[in-house]
């Protein structure tokens, strides 16, 4: 399999779904759905769809009646970039290769923008057909493991401890929390989400959860890596932003070359937690060398 052309395939389905599914461009109040839209469609990879979809392929779901949910996890993924590059956060100004949301439409409508498509996401879930697969139980647990990897569980915790810490000597296990909570907990609950809403039995589940965990430790350490070693017209957005901020990462903990041997190391143990699967899960193999080995 071509890795990046399987991905860009991928990516257009998505975008197509997220097309549909979210209020036309021109809606009233036209601001709003110009600036949620400007951010969402300026590119991005689509990996949190995209390992929602492809667990649900392992365990044989049905692709088309978990997309809306698979779009809501990118929904609050782009919530979570426009606040985070916003000046009281990381103060970027360039994201997706474009100028940062607040850049373009101020403060005020990219903070609201992200309330928008943080809340957005949810109406999406509330989408979901129920069926067979698709029960109101499962539908409820991924709702509730959602908002919980969205919420103070998950991505708003890991951003806190980031903020507090940015200036500050933290050890190992702090970051390791920053890591598996701002970017982690969103990649665990993709993976899923695309297996809970599949009916994926417990195994499938425990299996399918490893890997998610390792990946997300593994796409962290590798942006930490880029925001040193990568350059931004590929990245998409500046590099050096750590740097500015002070932020601790993996390089500037353990040094750079041991930072690109915990990135491989993490990228095996998600290998081997789903060795159990035929080619069916050949994306996923993919999709976590491809983070390790990424330029953008
Ligand atoms: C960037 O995520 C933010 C982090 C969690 C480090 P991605 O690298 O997946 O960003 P896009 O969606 O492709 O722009
Ligand atoms: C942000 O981590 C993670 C979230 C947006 C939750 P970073 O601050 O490292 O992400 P980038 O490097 O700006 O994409
Ligand atoms: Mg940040
Ligand atoms: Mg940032
Ligand atoms: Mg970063």
């Amino acid at each position: 399999m071509d890795f990046k052309i399987e991905l860009k395939k991928r990516a257009t389905e998505i975008n197509d779904s997220l097309d549909r599914l979210l209020p036309p461009a021109r809606t009233y109040p036209g601001i709003i759905h110009e600036a949620l839209r400007y951010s969402l469609f300026a590119g991005g990879k689509r990996l949190r769809p995209a390992l929602a979809l492809a667990a649900a392929e392992v365990i044989n779901g049905c692709r088309r009646d978990i997309m809306p949910a698979a779009c809501s996890l990118e929904l609050i993924h782009t919530y979570s970039l426009i606040h985070d590059d916003l000046p009281a956060i990381d103060n970027d100004d360039l994201r997706r290769g474009m100028p940062t949301c607040h850049k373009k439409y101020g403060e005020a409508i990219a903070i609201l923008a992200g309330d928008a498509l943080l809340t957005m996401a949810f109406e999406l879930l509330s989408m979901c057909p129920v069926n067979n697969s698709i029960t109101p139980e499962r539908l409820i647990k991924v709702i509730s493991e959602i908002s919980r990897a969205a919420g103070v569980g998950g991505l708003i915790g890991g951003q806190v401890v980031d903020i507090v810490s940015s200036s500050r000597n933290i050890d190992g296990s702090v970051l390791e929390y920053i890591h598996r909570n701002k970017t982690g907990a969103m990649y665990r609950v993709s993976v899923r989400t695309g297996a809970i809403l599949s009916g994926a039995a417990d195994d499938d589940l425990e299996r399918l959860t490893r890997y998610a965990d390792h990946l997300g430790l593994a796409f962290q350490i590798t942006d930490d890596i880029l925001d040193l070693v990568g350059d931004e017209k590929s990245i998409g957005k500046p590099v050096h932003s750590d740097l500015k901020n002070e932020k601790a990462t993996y390089p500037s903990l353990y040094g750079m070359e041991k930072a690109l041997l915990m990135s491989q190391e993490e990228k095996e143990k998600a290998l081997e937690a789903i060795e159990v699967y035929d080619e069916r899960a050949d994306f996923l193999r993919e999709l976590v060398k491809f983070v390790v080995k990424r330029n953008h």
